[in-house]
């Protein structure tokens, strides 16, 4: 993984990142709530010996130096913990007590701090100061040899301790930052985690390596296409109404020699966009002043009549049981040089009929009447219906919807296709995330493009010379339109 990868893995997981933070710093602020707080009393004791010369002084001196290392073990130790819980009358056990003192020596000084915690201020003092004071008569006792009066070593409390202010645990301000760190952290690594478990296709190169065809469109997400699947492309300059009119372009690139014109639509799962995006396609090329034909081939779960508000219950299947004429069938709509024909009512036997001989009749009696015939199709995994039309196409459009499809649902729904010898045409992403664009761009970026002085066309035909001697070229450029680099690989020549 390269940086650009890491910044793409933080930009596309940003929402796996903040909810790990904010966990960890919830759970900081509740373990801060929850922690009874505790005071820290201390007090200084100063160990000295006896001596009237200055080298007396001096080896005295030393010896002290040597003994607070021990006093600081004994301020410690059970003895004394026990001797202070008995003169406070405290209801602890020695071994807490001991567990809440501690006693530093400072080298090369005469010198030892202890420090005592309690969850009461006026008892750490207390017990800090019982404590010390337990210890110079501790200390007075241990160092006077025997027969002797004056002890060897003395100790005094040099300085006593008082009631603390505040707690010294929690800190709420530490707590909450190192909540922060390690939440930040652990968001980035589940982050990464998730990316290397993620198996969905998210790449131009994945895309392509799993159909073996080039990308001929990524649309983008649009929120409006979830209220209205159609756009009016008369006067839109919208990102998607742009990204589908580099796809008609692209298309009418595609096998120029026998340029396909019964088109379908297909992708593995369902809810990957097939409808919308089939839609769409046929709008994109009505534009251009074709008749297109949208044809339901969905006879499972038809969804155009209901995404372009038709008459769902005449359509594909009726005309094949021969209840309707093909002409009484077709619905005009309010999409200038867009005929609709919808699923009818929904068959008992949708993959026989749709492998009919009537049904390819019917399909080719299409391709007669119109410029184009874009036939919407269910899902290629599970059933078959989809790999049954799309051998009677003369080319398919596989669909992936971008973070979503599996690596290997997209290979089985090429692998059901080649099957049945489909020419696959290319491969589209659908419902590409728009945020971030440059960060993504490298994703879906095309091979040959337009510069940006010269926008794309309108005109579909315009000059289609000069955009493959481009498209050859190879730059890299974000967006615009051209020909995916191996788009009609695939394509069989036509029978
Ligand atoms: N480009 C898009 N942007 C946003 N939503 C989309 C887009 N394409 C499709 N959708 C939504 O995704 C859902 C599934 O789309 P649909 O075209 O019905 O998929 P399919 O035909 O593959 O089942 C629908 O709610 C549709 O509105
Ligand atoms: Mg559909």
């Amino acid at each position: 993984m390269n940086l650009q990868d890491f910044v793409r893995v933080l930009r596309s997981r940003w929402i796996t990142i903040s909810a790990a933070t904010l966990a960890v710093v919830l759970s900081a602020v509740v373990i801060t709530l929850l922690t009874t707080p505790l005071y820290q009393a201390s007090t200084r004791l100063f160990v000295s010996t006896s001596g009237t010369s200055l080298a007396e002084t001096y080896q005295g001196n030393r010896f002290s130096q040597e003994r607070v290392v021990s006093y600081a073990e004994l301020l410690m130790g059970q003895t004394l913990a026990q001797r202070t819980i008995d003169k406070l009358q405290l209801d602890m056990s020695a071994d807490t007590l001991q567990e809440h003192v501690t006693a530093t020596a400072k080298p090369n000084t005469v010198l030892i701090n202890v420090e005592v915690l309690d969850e009461s201020p006026i008892q750490a003092r207390d017990i800090a100061n019982t404590l010390s004071d337990e210890f110079v008569g501790m200390v007075r006792d241990l160092e006077t040899p025997e027969g002797d009066l004056v002890p060897d070593s003395r100790v005094v409390v040099e300085q006593r301790a008082s009631i603390p202010e505040s707690p010294v645990v929690p800190r709420p301000a530490r707590n909450i930052a190192v909540g922060f760190a390690l939440g930040i952290a652990l968001g980035v690594g589940l982050a990464l985690i998730r990316d290397l478990l993620d198996n969905t296709v998210k790449t131009q190169q994945q895309l392509e390596e799993i159909t073996s065809a080039g990308l001929v469109g990524s649309i983008p997400l649009d929120k409006e296409r979830r209220k209205q699947a159609s756009i009016l492309f008369e006067n839109e300059t919208s990102g998607i109404a742009e990204a589908f009119r580099k796809l008609r372009t692209n298309l009418q690139f595609l096998a120029v020699d026998n340029p396909p014109r019964v088109i379908l639509v297909t992708s593995s799962m369902p809810s990957e966009g097939k409808s919308t995006t089939a839609i769409n396609i046929a709008l994109a090329l009505a534009e251009t002043e074709k008749s297109v034909i949208l044809v339901d081939g969905d006879l499972r779960r038809p969804s155009l009549h209901k995404y372009l508000d038709l008459v769902g219950t005449v359509g594909f299947s009726t005309v094949l049981s021969g209840a309707a004429s093909l002409d009484e069938a077709l619905q005009k709509t309010r999409f200038p040089g867009l005929t609709v024909l919808t699923s009818g009512a929904i068959p008992p036997n949708p993959s026989e009929l749709l492998g009919s001989q009537s049904a390819r009749k019917l399909l080719n009696e299409l391709r007669a009447k119109f410029d184009y015939v874009i036939v919407d199709s269910s899902p290629l995994l599970a059933i078959t219906d989809a790999a049954i039309l799309a051998a009677g196409a003369d080319g398919v459009l596989i669909m992936a919807r971008y973070g979503h499809t599996k690596r290997e649902q997209l290979s089985h729904a090429v692998g059901s296709l080649e099957s049945v010898g489909a020419p696959l045409l290319g491969a589209v992403f659908t419902m590409t995330p728009t945020r971030g664009r440059a960060g993504y761009s490298y994703n879906y970026g095309y091979y040959g493009e337009y510069t940006a002085q010269s926008p794309p066309a309108r005109e579909p035909d315009a000059e289609p010379r000069s955009l493959a001697v481009e498209a050859i070229s190879g730059t890299t450029t974000d967006s615009d339109s051209s020909v995916g680099r191996s788009a009609g690989r695939r394509r069989r020549s036509p029978d």
